[in-house]
């Protein structure tokens, strides 16, 4: 086992868009329903297979209620990769998300790559964010974007493969 082979990836964005969701998708085919606010942050590991080499993701789940805000530096602090995701369903998310990438390229690691994530592309009849506004906005500030949706799967597996892609090797 080598230790050099872990990044550190980190997800943030408003309260309630569902970047918990995104994680348990992923790391265990979950979705619920019911999902709980975070509560600090929550942490999950998951292992890629990616050009014969495995790699160990240590996911940061942060809590995006507002008054856990001041911890976030914390958990960017170091990290090789970061989702930040919004709602589509809701225009304050994707100002906010907007804000986090601010965050990110002022205080954050200076090689970090993200991913900018329009989550719940399931509620399409309830959609207030265009594709093409998300995908203008990520093109314009250099991030990968994608829809996605925790609660089918869409694009879940694969943002999180696209960002393994573009990690620097170690
Ligand atoms: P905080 O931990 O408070 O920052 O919220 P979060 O971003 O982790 O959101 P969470 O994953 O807890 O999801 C919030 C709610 O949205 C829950 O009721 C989830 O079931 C729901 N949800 C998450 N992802 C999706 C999705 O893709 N589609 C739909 N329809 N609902 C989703
Ligand atoms: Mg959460």
């Amino acid at each position: 086992d080598d230790d050099s082979q872990e990044y550190k990836l980190v997800l943030l964005g408003e309260s309630s868009v569902g970047k918990s969701s995104l994680v348990l998708r992923y790391c265990k085919d979950q979705f619920f329903d019911s999902q709980e606010p975070t509560i600090g942050a929550a942490f999950l590991t998951q292992a890629v297979q990616f050009n014969d080499l495995e790699i160990k993701l240590q996911i940061w789940d942060t809590a995006g209620q507002e008054r856990y805000h001041s911890l976030a530096p914390m958990y960017y602090k170091g990290a090789s990769a970061a989702i930040v995701v919004y709602d589509i369903t809701n225009p304050t998310s994707f100002d906010r998300a907007k804000q986090w990438v601010n965050e990110l390229q002022s205080n954050g690691p200076p090689d970090i790559v993200i991913a900018f994530a329009g989550n719940k592309f399931d509620l399409e009849s309830r959609r207030k964010v265009e594709a093409r506004d998300g995908e203008a906005y990520a093109n314009n500030q250099g991030l990968i974007f994608m829809e996605t949706s925790a609660k089918t799967g869409y694009n879940v597996d694969d943002i999180f493969f696209k960002l393994t892609t573009k990690l620097p090797k170690k």
